[in-house]
């Protein structure tokens, strides 16, 4: 370890981009387990029944997976491809919820055909489709229903999605109907109701009211008789890219669920629900870094220095896609002081800024930059844009290192391509 160098988890990252190139997204174990821990600490001390449904849209992969198998929490999918990553790594189906808002009847047989333990229908169609096809594999499904519960979440406009004018989920208005019709099904078994508000959220006051906006539907749909035990109430805690500090508090979240739960469930008679919430960024975000090398330096005089990095869009698209905001140091020279206001800015054809105006020591053709908390959303929306084989991930443990995905090749590009005959 070289003075004067960024150690993330344990680790030289100077010698990490030596060891495994560039771009290199990392991820730390250590620090995902911990992140788990804090939610399960959270919602035992306050002694309420709950399950952790890690939201794999957020960072999923096999050894992730693995992880969150030892960690002893489930997982939530929204798609075969998660779905068939779960089931792969070993992961009990019965732990595995399916969610989409649009799911497809290939999905739904392949859900059903694995026992997937809990499907979230979407929409008054779904119910019908998912019942006619458990009709024809002769299986009973738990299911639970999404609605939206009408509470607007003061995060990012682009992730609401707790809003009645949503494509996901059923309008409060309608789930009493939409509880109705799943009952009036022969295989679909209304197990329980869940809401997802949107994501970044730093306030627990949406979160409780929304919580308590769906209690008293659950109390409503047991008046019809249905038994529905299990309230999921999503993910969306929020995490601050700008600092290492917690901005979400996990154990105010328990605590006030709690008060909720021990007020609210006697008031309108219902017994208290097994709480379920479905985490993704707080899980994974602090947990990953992504390392770069600078390139091309270029000085548009009066106006902007861009320091050119070897990753951008096809890597991470949160910036242009959420006017996602990152930290990043340089990390041969963390302790030098940063005195340029400079735009590190990817390699696609496409204005693909990484970081806007960051104060940043004078950088060099050669110098490793890192970007901080990028664990979230950044591998799992990567793509191949100008044909780039998307990084490899390097997972840390203790003073361990090792792949958890190689670097796609340029053979891998190339893999589905198929030529039609009259090309040939
Ligand atoms: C239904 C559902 N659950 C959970 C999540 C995870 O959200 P976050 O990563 O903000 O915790 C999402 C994110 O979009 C979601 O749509």
């Amino acid at each position: 370890m070289q003075k004067g160098h960024y150690i993330f988890s344990g680790h030289d990252t100077v010698e990490l981009a030596r060891q495994y190139a560039t771009p290199l997204y990392v991820i730390s174990e250590d620090i995902i387990r911990n992140n788990i821990r804090n939610i399960k600490s959270a919602f035992e001390k306050e002694h309420i029944d709950y399950a952790v449904n890690y939201a794999g849209k957020a960072f999923l992969n096999t050894a992730m997976c693995k992880i969150i198998k030892d960690e002893g929490i489930c997982v939530d999918t929204v798609s075969k491809g998660e779905m068939y990553t779960a089931l792969k790594a070993g992961i009990d189906p019965q732990d595995i919820t399916l969610h989409g808002s649009n799911k497809s009847e290939e999905e739904l047989c392949y859900a059903l055909e694995n026992g997937i333990g809990c499907i979230v229908i979407d929409s008054m169609y779904e119910i019908s489709v998912l019942n006619e096809l458990c009709e024809k594999k002769s299986r009973k499904q738990n299911v639970h229903i999404r609605v939206t519960p009408n509470i607007e979440a003061h995060t990012h406009e682009y992730v609401q999605t707790g809003r009645i004018d949503s494509k996901f989920g059923i309008p409060i208005g309608m789930a009493l109907r939409a509880a109705q019709k799943v009952s009036q099904t022969r295989y679909l078994k209304l197990t329980g109701i869940h809401c997802h508000i949107g994501s970044q959220i730093f306030a627990q006051k949406p979160f409780i009211i929304a919580a308590n906006n769906m209690l008293e539907l659950m109390s409503n749909i047991e008046a019809l008789g249905l038994d529905v035990h299990e309230l999921n109430l999503g993910g969306g805690f929020g995490v601050n890219n700008m600092t290492d500090e917690e901005l979400f508090s996990v154990k105010d979240y328990a605590s006030a669920l709690k008060e909720l739960l021990e007020v609210k469930c006697p008031e309108i008679d219902i017994p208290v629900p097994k709480i379920i919430v479905e985490p993704g960024r707080y899980i994974i975000d602090n947990a990953g870094i992504t390392l770069y090398t600078v390139g091309t330096i270029k000085e548009i005089p009066y106006m902007r220095k861009y320091v050119s990095v070897d990753g951008g869009l096809f890597e991470n698209p949160r910036p242009g896609m959420y006017d996602a905001v990152y930290r990043a140091c340089v990390a041969n020279r963390f302790e030098d002081e940063p005195n340029e206001l400079v735009t590190i800015s990817g390699r696609c054809c496409e204005t693909d800024t990484l970081i806007n105006d960051i104060l940043l020591p004078k950088c060099y053709p050669g110098d490793i930059v890192a970007v901080i908390n990028t664990g979230a959303y950044n591998y799992s929306m990567a793509g191949n844009y100008n044909r780039l084989p998307r990084p490899a991930i390097v997972l840390l443990k203790g003073d361990k290192s090792e792949l958890m995905v190689r670097r796609e090749t340029e053979e891998d590009l190339v893999r589905c391509d198929e030529v039609p005959s009259w090309l040939k």
